[in-house]
């Protein structure tokens, strides 16, 4: 054996001994480049065969070839071993406990404004009314002068408005310019029909109000329509949303789009009438105000108002709400505080 075939051996042996302390990629291709590289012993081995002499060639290129293939069979089992150890790794650290305990996805619910807004909706829908929606931001000949309150005229005063920097666009106080909408819509065909919605009014934030408001607008156009079936309609309602047996009064009122107009009070179901702070002493809650559409109003709404008649109604969801949970505050409604919200 030549000195060079000694000193290949030597290099096999220390190479595939260092291989064995080898336990990351990036120790081995460290390996590699040291012991497969270029300028490793075994390729300067090739590179330095034309100084050899003639007869020494052949048996140091052979045993070059020898430990060449077996540092690189040795290197291919190694890095299978550890790309296996790299899988199991992986394997064992993503393993998914299925003994654990989920987290708990919390479950939603409706705002309470919306549950009083839904189960008034579903009450009317089983009275044969129809939902409309209508505009929240409107114009001034919708949210008054179409309704009976001309510019200028003092009623309108009623409802401290939000205007908007266009002349004649406002945020609308109530929901009965829906009225309007509708009416133009369907004339000359009868309407029974409802038109809940947001409105908002610019007022001072206390304890019993708020700038922002549900509304829901009840409205009923045809022949022959009176306000006996207005009041029929209205306690046939106030039966279904708060017992058979609640009563209710009408009290006269006024309401530009409305002649004659009335408010409506159902018996305070808090102390049964008795009298308590939520219905200050009275015995009775204020619900709704209503009336028989005003003549002016049914023409503006496209209808002939010696040929129709109708009534229409308004109340606030939040009160109402309020009253229902007795919460003492209106404001917990709008604040989005989830320890509020979850009580309902
Ligand atoms: N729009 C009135 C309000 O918001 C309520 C109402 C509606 C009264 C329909 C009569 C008829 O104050």
């Amino acid at each position: 054996m030549t000195d060079r075939e000694a000193q290949l051996e030597q290099e096999k042996i220390a190479a595939l001994t260092a291989l064995e302390e080898v336990v990351s990629t990036e120790a081995l291709e460290a390996w590699r480049v040291a012991h497969l590289g270029k300028s490793s012993p075994v390729m300067q081995a090739f590179s330095d065969l034309g100084k050899l002499p003639a007869e020494e060639r052949p048996l140091v290129g052979r045993a070059a070839n020898a430990v060449k293939q077996a540092l690189e069979s040795a290197y291919a089992v190694k890095s299978e071993q550890l790309r296996q150890a790299e899988l199991e790794r992986v394997l064992a650290s993503e393993r998914i406990d299925v003994t654990l305990p989920g987290r708990a996805v919390q479950r939603g619910r409706l705002h309470p404004l919306n549950q009083t807004l839904r189960e008034v909706c579903q009450i009317f829908r089983d009275m044969g009314f129809q939902i409309y929606r209508s505009p929240e931001v409107e114009t001034d000949d919708f949210n008054f002068t179409y309704l009976n309150i001309p510019p200028y005229h003092p009623a309108r005063d009623m409802w401290d408005t939000f205007y908007t920097d266009k002349d004649g666009v406002l945020l609308r106080t109530h929901t009965s310019p829906g009225q309007i909408h509708i009416m133009r819509e369907r004339a000359p065909e009868h309407i029974r029909a409802i038109l809940p919605g947001t409105t908002m009014r610019y007022e001072q934030l206390t304890a019993r109000s708020e700038i922002e408001f549900i509304q829901v607008e009840v409205l009923v156009v045809g022949k022959g329509i009176t306000f006996a079936d207005m009041k029929g309609t209205l306690i046939d309602f106030a039966a279904r949303a708060f017992g058979k047996d609640a009563r209710t009064r009408l009290r006269p009122s006024y309401f530009p789009f409305t002649e004659p107009s009335a408010e409506m009070d159902v018996e305070c179901f808090v102390c049964g009438g008795e009298g308590c702070n939520v219905c200050k002493g009275t015995g009775w809650l204020e619900i709704l105000g209503c009336g028989m559409v005003h003549p002016t109003v049914l023409e503006y709404g496209g209808y002939d108002p010696q040929e129709f008649s109708g009534f229409a109604a308004g109340m606030g969801i939040d009160r109402s709400t309020l009253m229902r949970y007795r919460v003492d505050d209106i404001r917990h409604f709008r604040n989005n505080d989830i320890r509020f919200l979850e009580q309902f």
